[in-house]
């Protein structure tokens, strides 16, 4: 089914697993995230930045992940990331996206709370999905830079202000990762997330997940993280085999045969991941 965050996100709940949200970033990889969801029998969140959304055009990605999911029987969000303007959430709102993301965490406290709070006006009346953030994550994503020294960690209180405030259906919080980390693993602050994960009852989401240690991933599970974003890992995996089979091709060779071998290498970690978030062994235990 072509569903909302909030909907994935309840379920995972329930069952104490978290939902994968794997950044897209051409048209070619899509197909392969979405089998690989359908493999392991779990739900997945497709997320793109308003620049991918745009240079592939959201009518398109809106269309394949609603086919895919019918077709697949898969249940698919299809969720735009970070974004900082109005507009660009309400085009992607009204183009079909199930879920978006208002992120206001470079603002003022009270700032963010009322454009967040804007946000969430519209999108429910359109029955889409919201994710805010507060505290600042680090590393770069889509030019963006937050340099290590300024991250700021999410405070428990503010999250609690946020939440009731917003209405948000999601919350991405920092707690140690960084965006785009894919040489080194990150130190995550789980006294943090307990702390966190204690006072408000929203979804907790991560970002930078490319940067989280796997053995780390379950202790973020079971303290209420219920989205969790991987996108570098990704795009690192799909460039690296490009090189490869575009390097060594005859020019006059069908593309599929540069291609497939990227999309594949893509779908073998999407595959791995999921295993990790749905926590296999303990649902298979319920
Ligand atoms: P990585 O690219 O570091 O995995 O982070 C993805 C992300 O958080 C998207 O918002």
């Amino acid at each position: 089914m072509y569903t909302t965050l909030k909907e994935v996100t309840s379920r995972a709940e329930e069952l104490n697993f978290t939902v994968g949200a794997f950044n897209t970033h051409n048209l070619e990889m899509l197909p392969s995230l979405i089998h690989a969801a359908k493999e392991q029998g779990a739900p997945i969140i497709i997320q793109t930045s308003i620049d991918t959304a745009k240079y592939i055009g959201h009518e398109n990605l809106v269309a394949i992940c609603k086919s895919m999911a019918t077709k697949n029987m898969v249940d698919v969000v299809l969720h735009l990331d970070h974004a900082r303007e109005f507009d660009d959430i309400k085009e992607a709102i009204d183009k079909g996206y199930t879920s978006v993301m208002f992120d206001g965490s470079h603002l003022p406290f009270k700032e963010n709370i009322m454009k967040t709070r804007a946000v969430v006006e519209y999108a429910h009346k359109h029955g889409v999905s919201v994710e805010g953030e507060i505290g600042t994550i680090g590393g770069t994503e889509e030019g963006i830079h937050v340099d290590e020294d300024n991250k700021v960690y999410t405070d428990p209180k503010d999250a609690v202000e946020f939440v009731k405030a917003t209405g948000v259906d999601a919350l991405a919080i920092a707690i140690g990762t960084n965006h785009g980390q894919y040489k080194s693993k990150t130190e995550v602050n789980i006294p943090l997330l307990k702390e966190i994960n204690a006072l408000v009852d929203v979804p907790l989401v991560i970002h930078g997940g490319t940067g989280v240690n796997e053995k780390d991933i379950h202790k973020l599970i079971d303290n209420g993280i219920r989205k969790f974003n991987v996108g570098t890992e990704l795009l690192v995996a799909w460039t690296k085999k490009a090189k490869e089979t575009f390097g060594e091709t005859k020019e006059n060779k069908s593309l599929r045969h540069n291609i497939i071998p990227c999309n594949d290498a893509v779908k073998e970690i999407v595959k791995h991941k999921i295993g990790i978030f749905m926590n296999k062994e303990d649902l298979i235990n319920k």
